[in-house]
């Protein structure tokens, strides 16, 4: 069983100290024919500041996640909610909302935009008083003109010391189950990393493990895909992880201009399920598998067909299978 250990910093409603949420199963036997009630997750802290009372959070770091020679710019940035009242607390696999500043074509505020929070509840400096997001400059050309992204713009452009109107936190779809003995499955692309970051930390980091009262005893894998090495975030942490707890974490990349996948085209994480499937469904088939998706919208028909493929040749019907999964609280996808 877990501790609760959401930091109670100012008042903290008694309904938001529980840690992490159970899931239900779903076993190789009743996998069709009995679903089981979902629980409401009804002490996970929700919109504690809405979009028009924002909470105003103040940037103590912002950094490139990124190496030399990567595409784009991602960046690390991390918020002090120090003076929130009531307190923002939230927890792995949630999302706060981003009031970029400034006034949208129509001289409105501009609507906020969602970012997956990449850092566990007691955050980067284990003291549980920050928040911290990774995030893209989504940056596109449009006649002849490169267009930056409005919010991701602002929020990569932030310095140490500005102020910034945050809303949330938000989602439950993201949870982690509170079994220490739950298998967990991750599929992500480019910034869909953020929640998994925040679950590795939380299974793997030894302060993290020692203030949850938690010691994840099950096997973490993940698939991360990227367009080159310098672009694999977290990259060093992750390796770090997987030396530290080489039973429990499997970690496979997909870098999609340095490597190519069996057909010759570019390596994508589907392409890796592929080639793992005989695993990944094994562990399915163990009711304490939970499987999470986050990242490039593109992503899920791709997923969806080679786990169809890697289904059939188990004689499983995907088609059947993932509303079950679903259903059961075992699959959760964020994508965007
Ligand atoms: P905007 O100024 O709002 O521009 C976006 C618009 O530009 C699009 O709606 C589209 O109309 C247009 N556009 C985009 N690309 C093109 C193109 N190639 N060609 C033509 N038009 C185009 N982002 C992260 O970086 N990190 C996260 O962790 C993260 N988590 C998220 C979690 C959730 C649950 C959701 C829903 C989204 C998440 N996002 C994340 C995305 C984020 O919310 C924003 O959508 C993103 O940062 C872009 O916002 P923006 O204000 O910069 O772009
Ligand atoms: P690529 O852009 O080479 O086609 P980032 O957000 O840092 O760009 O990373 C996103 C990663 O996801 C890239 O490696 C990108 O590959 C890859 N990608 C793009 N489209 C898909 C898709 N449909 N399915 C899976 N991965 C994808």
């Amino acid at each position: 069983m877990n501790a609760p250990a959401i930091k109670t910093k100012k008042q903290v409603n008694k309904s938001q100290e529980k840690e992490t949420v159970s899931k239900n199963s779903l076993s190789k036997e009743d996998s069709v024919s009995k679903p089981i009630k979902k629980k409401p997750h009804a002490d996970v802290p929700i919109n504690t500041y809405k979009p028009k009372a924002p909470f105003l959070g103040t940037v103590t770091e912002n950094y490139t996640a990124l190496k030399e020679g990567a595409i784009g710019k991602v960046q690390h940035i991390t918020f002090d909610l120090s003076d929130s009242d009531p307190f923002l607390n939230y927890v792995e696999g949630q999302s706060i909302g981003i009031i970029p500043a400034g006034e949208d074509n129509k001289g409105k505020p501009h609507k906020p935009r969602l970012y997956s929070i990449a850092s566990t509840r007691h955050g980067d400096n284990f003291a549980g008083n920050t928040v911290s997001l990774c995030v893209r400059q989504l940056q596109y050309e449009k006649d002849g003109e490169t267009i930056n992204g409005v919010c991701s713009t602002y929020l990569c452009n932030l310095s140490k010391g500005d102020k910034v109107k945050i809303s949330g936190p938000v989602g439950k779809e993201m949870l982690l189950p509170e079994e220490e003995d739950s298998n967990i499955i991750m599929f992500a692309t480019g910034t869909g990393i953020a929640p998994m970051r925040a679950y590795l930390r939380k299974m793997f980091e030894p302060m993290e493990r020692e203030k949850n009262n938690w010691n994840f005893k099950g096997k973490a894998w993940l698939f991360m895909g990227a367009p080159k090495t310098a672009n694999l975030l977290y990259n060093d942490d992750f390796e770090h992880y997987k030396k530290q707890f080489p039973e429990n974490l499997i970690y496979t990349k997909a870098i999609s201009r340095e490597q190519n996948n069996s057909k010759g085209g570019r390596m994508y994480i589907q392409d890796r399920v592929l080639e793992h499937s005989e695993e990944i469904f094994n562990m399915i088939e163990n009711p304490k598998t939970h499987i999470y998706l986050c990242g490039l919208k593109g992503m899920e028909p791709g997923i969806d067909e080679a786990m169809t493929t890697a289904a059939a040749a188990k004689g499983l019907n995907w088609s059947e299978l993932r509303p079950q999964l679903r259903k059961a609280g075992r699959w959760h996808a964020e994508t965007y």
